[in-house]
This record gives structure tokens, C-alpha cells and sequence, in this order.
């Protein structure tokens, strides 16, 4: 057994209840890590702590990954995201979410296999809205040819390393020539650096009726910020729905590895909850951290169980629950 340190942040509405199945999976795995477990957003304001705790971003700067349950975001009114706030507080650039059907799951699609690497530190993200008079607002757009350009570096490293065929950058640069055509010319000037790979840019609407037509169209996907963060919900739909698509935030120094869904309030406390996402993002964290066979007995493992299809969560047409489905998974790991 080996002994890492990470960071743990259950999150709240489903966090606690798929964190802790995440937990209960890794440990299952062999492999020993002892968690630092810090609260964050609204359950952090219960006990009287900043939504974003400064001891949790140090926290994560010292063991360098975390394993992050959702956090729920006021809409409209109240503190700024926790989750842009940590991506940007540690320079997270990347957002990888890897977008795969697991066997037997219901979708209209099978064998999806899809990678959105989004960019997750500037863009409309920046949070920076003026009102210009009492009915009027502008949002700003941050553009970067740095951050376009270092992303789009991750999007083509990835791809090679990883045996895939093309690239596809998304933009909305006919309309946006200036913002959106400078990412596009990064992503372009990138790309001729990497001539194995097939280069393809696409309007993020036609990315779209791509996609829910014929998910094969398309391979790595390089999106800014909010296109990305669309497109990723989207592309879970192709795959059977949110309960099972994980990402990772990247940077220089430091991981954070999450579901790309929230905090899933319609279904909180009931105990139905899918944990695959979170338990994907684990095996995310997993690699990261060089401990590979423990990942693949947890992947191969969650094949075995989406094949026979005993306990699979509601969302996944299954008639287990949260707490069955963990039990399941975990019997078959260990
Ligand atoms: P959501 O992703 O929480 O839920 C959308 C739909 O998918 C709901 O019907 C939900 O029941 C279902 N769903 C999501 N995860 C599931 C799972 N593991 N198993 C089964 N069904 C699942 O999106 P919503 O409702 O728009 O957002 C809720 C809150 O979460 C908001 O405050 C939002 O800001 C926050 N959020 C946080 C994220 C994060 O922490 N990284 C990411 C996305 C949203
Ligand atoms: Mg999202």
C-alpha cells in the first residue's frame, strides 16, 4: 500500500453522497490516501467560512490534486462560483473531460468517444459585468493570445499522446472576428506545429447539430470557456446524461478532478444519485497521481458492472441506488 495526501471537498446537494461512494471505490482500489476533507461554497458559509476558504486553496497547492464534489452557484445574486474561483486562484487552464459510453448504457449512440479540452480561465468566465445605465449591462470577454495559445498547446499534446486523429477548434468567429478569431488563429498557428494531426475548426453551432447527429464527426474538441462548458453537457447527453461524464482541471502545478455536473438539487438526499462520474474523475486522479493499476481495476470494474447491468442508478435506467450501485461495484473490484 502506498500513502498519498490529496485534497477532498465533498461539495453540496449530491456531493456528499457521490464523494463519499468515490471514496469508498478508491480505497477499494488499494490504494491509500489520506484526504484532506474541506467544505466550500454555501456549506462553508454555515460555518462561517469565505465560500472559498483560503485554506483550502493552500490546501491544494500542498498536496497539488483534489477530488471535488459539485457546488452549487446562486443564479443572479450571491457569492461568485467556487469553481471558477479555484480554477482561476490556482491557474487551472485546462478542463478535460473525456466523454466515453459505457457498455450497455442507454443512449441513441453507441461507442461515443469524445474529448473537450476547454479553456478555464478567461473568456465570459472573467465574471466582469458593467452596467452602463440602469437598463443596460455589457459583459466582457477575455481573449488572450497566452492563455488561446497554451490551451490549444495542451489540446494538440494531448491528441498526439494519446493516439487520436484530429483536432477540432470551436469558436463563433464569424460574428466575434476579434475575440473568437483570435483564438481560432492561436489554435490554427498551433496546429502547424503538430502535421500528424488533422486540424478542423467549426462554428459552435454547427459543432452542435454535429454532434447530436453524428458524435464520430468530431474527436478533441478545443473550446473556449463557455462553449466548452455547453458543449460538455451536451456531449454527456450523447452518452447517457450527466451521471456519467468526468473532467479534470489542469494546471502547472496543481489538479482538480470532478464531475462535470452540479449539485443536482431535484435529486439531493434521496439517495439516487449516479457516483460514476465522480468515481471516473477518480480514476482521472488516479493516473495523475502514476498509480495506473489501481485505475484500471477500478475501470475494468465499472465495465463489468455496466455489462451485467444489476444496480445501475435510475439515470441510467437501473433500479439500484447510489449506496447498491457503490456496494456492487465495489464486491467486483475487490
Ligand atoms: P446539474 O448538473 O446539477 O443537474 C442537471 C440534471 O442532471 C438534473 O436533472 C440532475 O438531477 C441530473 N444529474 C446531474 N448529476 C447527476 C447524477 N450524478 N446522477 C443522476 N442525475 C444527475 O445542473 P443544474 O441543476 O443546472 O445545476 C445545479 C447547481 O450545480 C447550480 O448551482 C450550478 O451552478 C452548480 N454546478 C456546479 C458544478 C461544479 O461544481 N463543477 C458544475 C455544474 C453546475
Ligand atoms: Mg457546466
Amino acid at each position: 500500500m502506498s500513502s498519498l495526501e490529496a485534497v477532498l471537498i465533498p461539495g453540496d446537494g449530491i456531493g456528499p453522497e457521490v464523494a463519499d461512494a468515490a471514496r469508498q471505490v478508491l480505497a477499494a482500489s488499494g490504494v491509500d490516501i489520506h484526504w484532506h476533507v474541506f467544505e466550500a461554497g454555501l456549506k462553508a458559509q454555515e460555518i462561517g467560512q469565505d465560500p472559498l476558504p483560503e485554506a483550502l486553496v493552500e490546501a491544494v497547492r500542498a498536496t497539488g490534486v483534489a477530488l471535488k464534489g459539485p457546488i452549487t452557484t446562486p443564479v443572479g445574486y450571491g457569492f461568485t462560483s467556487v469553481n471558477v474561483g479555484l480554477r482561476r486562484a490556482l491557474d487551472l487552464f485546462v478542463n478535460l473531460r473525456p466523454i466515453r459510453s459505457l457498455p450497455g448504457t442507454f443512449s441513441r449512440f453507441e461507442n461515443v468517444d469524445l474529448v473537450i479540452i476547454r479553456e478555464n480561465t478567461e473568456g465570459l468566465y472573467i465574471g466582469d459585468e458593467t452596467w452602463l445605465d440602469q437598463d443596460t449591462v455589457i459583459a466582457a470577454k477575455l481573449v488572450t493570445r497566452s492563455g488561446s495559445t497554451r490551451i490549444a498547446r495542451f489540446a494538440f499534446d494531448y491528441a498526439q499522446a494519446h493516439g487520436r486523429s484530429s483536432v477540432t477548434a470551436v469558436h463563433k468567429a464569424n460574428i466575434l472576428k476579434e475575440s473568437d478569431g483570435l483564438f481560432l488563429s492561436c489554435a490554427r498557428k498551433t496546429a502547424a506545429d503538430y502535421p500528424g494531426l488533422l486540424f478542423k475548426d467549426r462554428i459552435i453551432d454547427a459543432l452542435c447539430m454535429d454532434l447530436v447527429v453524428d458524435p464520430a464527426r468530431h474527436d478533441v474538441m478545443l473550446c473556449p470557456n463557455l462553449y466548452g462548458d455547453i458543449v460538455s453537457d451536451l456531449a454527456a447527453g450523447l452518452v447517457g446524461g450527466l451521471g456519467t461524464v468526468p473532467g479534470a482541471n489542469l494546471g502547472h502545478r496543481c489538479a482538480i478532478f470532478e464531475a462535470v455536473h452540479g449539485s443536482a438539487p431535484d435529486i439531493a438526499g434521496q439517495g439516487i444519485a449516479n457516483p460514476t462520474a465522480l468515481i471516473l474523475a477518480g480514476i482521472l486522479l488516479l493516473r495523475h497521481l502514476g498509480e495506473n493499476s489501481a485505475a484500471l481495476r477500478i475501470e475494468q470494474g465499472l465495465d463489468a458492472v455496466y455489462t451485467a447491468g444489476a444496480n445501475l442508478p435510475p439515470d441510467m435506467g437501473g433500479s439500484g441506488n447510489t449506496q447498491s450501485f457503490t456496494e456492487t461495484l465495489i464486491k467486483q473490484i475487490s
